[in-house]
């Protein structure tokens, strides 16, 4: 099912979503490297990624609850969606929690601080999957009828239609490896 918050003919919430993820699993892994390098620039710099990361966190919420409103109630993917965001706005809440355990000492954060990031990344990794089960399996936030073939986004057209209509069908109508498939089978 289509998304309702989109960019450039495109849903907005997995373009966002990069920002939290990377940066919020970037700033566990840089609290990993300071322990092991006793370098206290690491936490510091994982101090700021982690802000950024909450506040990134944020802004991809909102396309992501405008596109679960939309899901029909009573489909799995309305649970699944369900599980997905509330998972991701603890795990945004736990690294929250992370950032203000630590924002008075960045290059000397507290265990509190790190066990909170670390339970934070694992729950993503969970939401995540989720997420791509809402994308892969589900097809929320697809395009209705996408299909290998459908015309660009910034067409205005539906993506049922063909992207080779007219004389373009007469060099495209047949796949590239047509003839190298039919030699493979014998045919
Ligand atoms: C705030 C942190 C969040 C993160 C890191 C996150 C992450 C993800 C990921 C990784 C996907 C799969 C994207 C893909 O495979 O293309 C996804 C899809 C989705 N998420 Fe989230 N999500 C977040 C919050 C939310 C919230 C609060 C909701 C509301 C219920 C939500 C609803 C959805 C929906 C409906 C999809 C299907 C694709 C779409 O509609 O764009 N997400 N999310």
């Amino acid at each position: 099912m289509e998304s309702k918050a989109k960019i450039l003919g495109h849903p907005i919430h997995p373009v966002l979503i990069v920002f939290p993820l990377g940066l919020l699993a970037t700033s566990v892994i840089f609290d990993i490297v300071a322990l092991v390098s006793h370098a206290p620039r690491w936490a510091e710099f994982a101090t700021y990624l982690t802000a950024a990361g909450v506040v990134g966190g944020l802004l991809a919420a909102v396309p992501g609850t405008i596109d679960w409103l939309a899901i029909p109630r009573g489909t799995r993917a309305k649970r699944v969606g369900l599980v997905h965001g509330v998972g991701n706005v603890i795990v945004v809440g736990l690294f929250l929690l992370d950032w203000v355990l630590r924002r008075e000492t960045p290059a000397a954060p507290p265990p509190g601080s790190i066990a909170a990031g670390l339970i934070g990344l694992g729950l993503a990794l969970v939401t995540g999957w989720l997420g791509g089960e809402l994308v892969g399996r589900l097809g929320v936030g697809v395009d209705d009828g996408a299909n290998l073939n459908a015309p660009s986004s910034l067409s205005g057209r539906p993506a049922t239609a063909s992207a080779y209509a007219g004389g373009e069908r007469r060099h495209f109508g047949q796949p590239a490896y047509a003839g190298a498939e039919r030699r493979g089978r014998g045919v």
